[in-house]
Formats: structure tokens, sequence, C-alpha cells
């Protein structure tokens, strides 16, 4: 299987970050999303990204233009009918993705494959909501995507080997490191991180600690780069909170119970970085 042309779908942190490192590796990228504004804004940041580079003498000025060449903004999601890899990166929410995949499956031509960067969903069950199952297939980039050498890939339960190949082989030309995971709630990335994550919420919600101490003590004390706190407002704590969901009721144990002060959080729209608040004020 020969990908050269891309689409992914949301344009969001996760989803730039993938058309970036995709139109880095040569190949010509669709980012689509629902509005305008959503498209111009992962734009701009992969183009300020990329400037940093050329300021860095990674990268030359005509290297970054003919990057973003190779970049086409889209809100039609039929675009989809042109390419032979999609790669969705859309809100951490079953309904929306399985929707989103019943939708690309009619316009995907017969041989695309549909990668979805889930954070921690089951893709057998996204993949069943499309005729071609066995071109479905888990595609997990880490945050932030230009930095982190990190794709976990998982297969959904009729994931054909040739499709496996291809994203793996795809994956090390994207200069990343596959690592093979089976179809578990939340994989292996999202199963020991996020409950570490939680735990930290509910060691805040209890007092134990101002957020300032348990980020230090895990910075410190564990050689984390940064402290679990900091790095649900990086992640985003909306998706921090679909993901302990997807684990709480994949595994049904209480110890994966979401913190209340984590929904309580999100229902305030504190966000993390993405909104300007979460457990720290962002400019
Ligand atoms: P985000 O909130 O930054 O971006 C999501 C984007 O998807 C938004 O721009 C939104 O407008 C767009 N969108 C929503 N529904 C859509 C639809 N039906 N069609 C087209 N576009 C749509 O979220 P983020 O952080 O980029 O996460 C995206 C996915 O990546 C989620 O599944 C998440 O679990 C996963 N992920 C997130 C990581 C993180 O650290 N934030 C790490 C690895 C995976």
């Amino acid at each position: 299987m020969d990908v050269k042309k891309v689409m992914v779908i949301g344009a969001g942190q996760m989803g730039s970050g993938i058309a970036q490192v995709c139109a880095m590796a040569g190949y010509d990228v669709f980012l689509h999303d629902l509005k305008q504004e959503y498209v111009d804004r992962g734009l701009a940041t992969i183009s300020k990204n990329l400037t940093r580079q050329v300021e860095k003498g990674k990268l030359t000025e005509d290297e970054k233009a003919s990057i973003l060449h190779r970049l086409t903004p889209s809100l039609d999601l039929q675009h989809a009918s042109e390419v032979d890899l999609v790669i969705e990166a859309v809100v951490e929410n079953m309904e929306v993705k399985t929707k989103l995949f019943a939708q690309l499956d009619e316009m995907a031509p017969a041989h695309a494959i549909l990668a979805t960067n889930t954070s921690s969903l089951p893709i057998t069950e996204i993949a069943a909501a499309t005729k071609r199952p066995e071109k479905v297939i888990g595609m997990h980039f880490m945050n932030p995507v230009p930095v982190m050498k990190l794709v976990e890939i998982i297969r959904g339960l009729a994931t054909a080997e040739e499709v496996y190949q291809t994203i793996e082989d795809m994956t090390h030309k994207l200069n990343k490191v596959p690592v093979e995971v089976n179809d578990f709630p939340g994989f292996i990335s999202n199963r020991i991180l996020m409950p570490m994550i939680n735990e930290a919420i509910y060691a805040l919600y209890e007092g134990v600690a101002t957020k300032e101490a348990i980020d230090e003590v895990m910075k410190l004390g564990m050689n984390h780069p940064m402290g679990p706190l900091t790095l649900a407002d990086f992640i985003g704590l909306d998706t921090c909170l679909y993901i302990m969901e997807t684990l709480h009721e994949g595994f049904g144990d209480d110890k994966y119970r979401p913190c209340p002060l984590l929904r309580k959080y999100v229902k305030a729209g504190w966000l993390g970085r993405k909104t300007g608040k979460g457990f720290y004020t962002y400019e």
C-alpha cells in the first residue's frame, strides 16, 4: 500500500501537529475542521513552529515554504475521496468519532486507510461503524506531535496485517518510533498516565498539598519533566475527563473514577492551556 495523500480531521492541538509532521515528511495533506477559523488557527500554529525551526537553522526558508505548500485547508469532508489515508483527531467522544467514520467510509476510496488518533477509545468499536473494519487502525501520537517520538499503533480486532505494516512504515517515515499495543481502554500510555494525573487531582481535591507542591514533588522526586497538574492542563482537561470515563466504563473498577474536581473544572470551561485556564492560568 502506497500512501501519498493524507487528510487530517480536526485542526486542534493534535491534528495540526500531525498535519505538520506529515507535510514535513513529504505527504500532501488536507487539514480539515468544522470552521475556517479553526483551520486557520491550526495552520498558524504550524507556520509558527516552522518559523522557529528556521530561526534555529534546522530548516531553510525554502523548505518551510514547500512544507506549507503541501498543506491544503479543508472545510469539505468530501476531500476524503482524494486521499489514501485519513487520520482523525477530533474530540475524544465515541459518538462523534463513529458518526464521522461512517461518513468517511462512504466518501474515501476503497483502498484508503482510516486511522484514529484516539487516546483511549476502542478501535474495534470505531471500526464497526464502517464497512471496512480491516482498514481501520489506531495511530496514537503524543503531544506535542512535532517533538514526541512515540506513536502507539493499535490494531482493531479486524485490522489487516497489510494495513498495520503500511502504518508502521509510515510512522518511520515521519521520523517517529512505532510501538504496537493491543486494543484495550487507554492502550498503554493513558492506562498508566491518566490514573496518575487523576490521583494528583484527588490529592489537590482532598487538600493533601497545593497544586504547586504536587507538581514539584513529581518533578523533583520522580524526575518527571513536568508535574501531573501542569501536564493535565497541557493535554486538556476535557480530554483527561473523557479518557478517565473510558477507563472507568471499560474496566468497571472504582480506581478509575474521575475526580469530582476534574468534572467541575470541565463544566466551568476551564480546560487548561487551550482556554487560558485550568489548574494554572495562562496568558
Ligand atoms: P482539540 O480540542 O485541540 O481539537 C479538536 C478539534 O477537532 C477542534 O478544532 C474541533 O473543532 C475539531 N472537531 C470536533 N468535531 C469535529 C468534526 N466532527 N469534524 C471535524 N472537526 C471536528 O483536541 P486535541 O487535544 O487535538 O485532541 C484530539 C484527539 O486527539 C482526541 O481524540 C484526543 O483524545 C487525542 N489525543 C490528544 C492528546 C493530547 O495531549 N491532547 C494526545 C494524544 C491524543
